[in-house]
């Protein structure tokens, strides 16, 4: 297994999946919700994922971020084939290469902008920072510096979603998976979040995945991919 982000990002490559198929299975139902997803993520890129309800957006999210299982495919996630790992492993891959963000924020209610982000730090079986500084620093960075000791009730939701993305930043993956998040935010607070999306890219050079119903969102990414009935189309 490699040991940091910039080992296992060596030939640039991120992520891979290869012919990605996921079927939900209840009774007799029987759901294609992926069927033979081909991707490759480079290093530092930002990419959106647009396509409509229902499509497979948020399944390949989980699926991409070790979260939901494979029906068939083979996935690697920086240079480890990830396909057939056990639960400890995956968790393990998780906790050090991959951010995720959601729409809804998912903040610990009790505990401060700083603490919340100090937390995965805390976990890290391999701790590359100390927590504080860390939090701080990158709190720092996108503009929250005077809003480090509020707990999640006492920030607006574009501030509460910029902390989950310093969350999830917190250990310096080489990925960050985001589904949707902007999408319970107005005009305004959905900008600051994209634009903290894209200086976490530059300043830290993350690659990022964007779900995304909001048109802003492609037009900004470096490409776009259009999610049609469980698999990519052309775009446009
Ligand atoms: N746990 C599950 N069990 C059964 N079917 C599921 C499950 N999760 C998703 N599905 C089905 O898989 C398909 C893809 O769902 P998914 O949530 O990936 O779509 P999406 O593109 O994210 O949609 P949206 O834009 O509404 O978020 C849908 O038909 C959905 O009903
Ligand atoms: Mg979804």
């Amino acid at each position: 297994m490699p040991e940091n982000g910039d080992q296992m990002t060596e030939n640039g490559v991120v992520l891979q999946g290869d012919g990605l198929t996921k079927q939900f299975r209840s009774g007799d139902l029987v759901v294609d919700a992926l069927r033979g997803v081909d991707i490759t993520i480079k290093r530092g890129e930002i990419v959106a994922i647009i396509g409509p309800s229902g499509s497979g957006k948020s399944t390949l999210m989980g699926i991409l971020g070790g979260l939901d299982s494979l029906t068939e495919g083979r996935l690697e996630v920086g240079g480890v084939d990830v396909t057939s790992m056990g639960e400890n492993q995956l968790a393990e891959i998780r906790n050090a290469y991959i951010g995720f963000v959601f729409q809804q924020f998912n903040l610990m209610p009790t505990l401060t902008a700083v603490e919340n982000v100090a937390l995965p730090i805390q976990f890290a079986s391999t701790r590359k920072f100390n927590p504080r500084e860390r939090a701080t620093e990158l709190l720092t960075t996108f503009g929250l510096q005077d809003r480090l000791k509020n707990r999640p009730s006492q920030l607006s939701g574009g501030e509460q979603q910029r902390v989950a993305i310093a969350r999830a930043l917190a250990n310096d993956p080489p990925l960050l998976l985001c589904d949707e998040p902007t999408g319970a935010l107005d005009t305004e607070n959905g900008n600051l979040v994209l634009d903290t999306l894209f200086q976490a890219q530059a300043k830290l050079g993350t690659a990022v995945i964007i779900v995304t119903h909001d048109p802003r969102v492609a037009e900004r990414a470096n490409r776009t991919l259009v999610m049609t009935d469980g698999r990519f189309g052309p775009a446009g």
